[in-house]
């Protein structure tokens, strides 16, 4: 055009135009159309700048359009190798889990397990493969464990709070589940018979939102076990029995031991502080006792957390409730209530086997036969709501009278 200058710009109103100053107006070749006038000059457009203009403003849908072509184009050339590429993505997939074992195993110090079907655990030095990397500054205990399916079935185990009675169950649980699921242990060795499930029972949770309570969850879960626990499985109780009264927690600890060694025959793991279980290795065929070694020297506990054979003298709940820094003179006043409940229940020292004839009493009150005698001659169809009334009457004064 011999325009010197020519500026190209953009509005909303009228798209891409052709600004022109003033001074030049009279150059404009006669295929430019006038569209807007200004001070400064006069603005133009062109069939070819509209064309332009089309192209530039749809660019971005067709974009939108290539792209989706592009992709499905993609999505048809994958689905023609969807089997290859699965195959490869599980085979890469257990590359990691397996690069991961072996990366853990070197790092932490894990030794091949001996997997078979011998059905005994046997286990030296096991650690805890979760709590031995926690600890910093000292040492995780290394403990032994022996499970057979002969007498040495059922693990019973006392000692002291914060002994390490749950943190060496599940490091046994772990080692096993470590075991079969192709990974190297935590341990000095290991030969582990397969086991066809694990079953735990731990800690003390609610769930209230589903009408369950502390202890309707820990009984629930207790019948699962109980349930579905094969001969071949591998059990961890960890307290049970314990939300509730001492006499009813301990006869439900004692009978589902007994159940278990007498209907499964499971490897069991059995934590407890009721020290009065620990005669049951005398009665029942399977049962081991073992405990968490402490020391105590004066008011003080050392942990040890070595495992070893026999029954714990004491839970040392008091001392472990200092240590949390319970105020003194709560743990003062819970002492002396100790002494005097220790005192009224003569018989009860560490040594102590609970006389379970007196759990039966406690769980079975024995009735008057004179209350039974009544009942037995009541004719219920024939009583009137106030006769009902004045016959529980008699009975609750029979019962006051006793
Ligand atoms: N073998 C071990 N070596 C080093 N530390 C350990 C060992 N076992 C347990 N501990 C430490 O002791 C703490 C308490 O252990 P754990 O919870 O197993 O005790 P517990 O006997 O079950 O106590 P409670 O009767 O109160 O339940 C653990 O959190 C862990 O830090
Ligand atoms: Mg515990």
């Amino acid at each position: 055009t011999g325009i010197p200058k020519l500026k190209i710009g953009f509005n909303k109103v009228f798209g891409y135009y052709i600004e022109v100053s003033r001074s030049y107006t009279d150059s404009v070749p006669d295929t430019f159309t006038r569209k807007q006038t200004l001070t400064t000059g006069e603005r133009y457009i062109t069939p070819e700048l509209k064309e332009l203009e089309n192209k530039i403003l749809g660019a971005n849908e067709r974009l939108l359009v290539l792209e989706h072509q592009l992709f499905s184009d993609l999505l048809t050339e994958i689905s023609d190798q969807i089997v290859r590429i699965q195959r490869t993505a599980s085979a890469v997939a257990q590359l990691d889990v397996l690069a991961g074992f072996a990366e853990a195993a070197l790092q932490n110090n894990y030794v091949l397990p001996v997997v078979d079907t011998s059905g005994e655990i046997e286990i030296k030095e096991g650690r805890h493969p979760v709590i031995e990397q926690m600890l910093k500054g000292s040492l995780f205990v290394p403990n032994d464990t022996l499970l057979d399916e002969d007498e040495n079935r059922m693990l019973l185990i006392t000692g002291p709070n914060m002994a390490g009675k749950s943190t060496y169950m599940r490091q046994n649980a772990l080692i096993a589940l470590m075991a079969q699921i192709g990974s190297f242990v935590p341990a000095a060795s290991a030969h582990l018979g397969v086991v066809d499930a694990i079953f735990t029972r731990v800690g003390a949770s609610d769930d209230l939102a589903a009408g369950q309570s502390t202890f309707m969850v820990e009984m629930t879960e207790v019948a699962e076990i109980l349930k579905h626990a094969t001969r071949d499985s591998l059990v961890i109780l960890d307290e049970i029995g314990r939300g509730t009264s001492t006499f009813d927690g301990m006869s439900i600890a004692r009978a589902v031991v007994e159940y278990i060694c007498e209907n499964i025959g499971c490897k069991t793991l059995f934590a407890t502080h009721y020290h009065e279980l620990t005669s049951m290795d005398q009665d029942i065929h399977g049962v081991k006792n073992y405990n968490i070694a402490v020391k105590k020297r004066g008011e003080d506990i050392t942990f040890l957390r070595r495992i070893i054979a026999g029954p714990a003298d004491d839970s040392y709940g008091i001392e472990v409730a200092k240590l949390a820094g319970l105020p003194g003179s709560v743990t003062k006043r819970a002492h002396a209530v100790l002494r005097q409940l220790e005192a009224n229940a003569p018989g009860r020292s560490n040594t102590m086997q609970l006389d379970f004839e007196t759990v039966e009493a406690y769980n079975n009150p024995s009735v008057p036969s004179e209350v039974v005698d009544k009942l037995h001659s009541v004719d219920i169809e024939t009583l009137t709501p106030l006769e009902a009334l004045n016959f529980l009457y008699e009975l609750k004064t029979v019962l006051d009278k006793e």
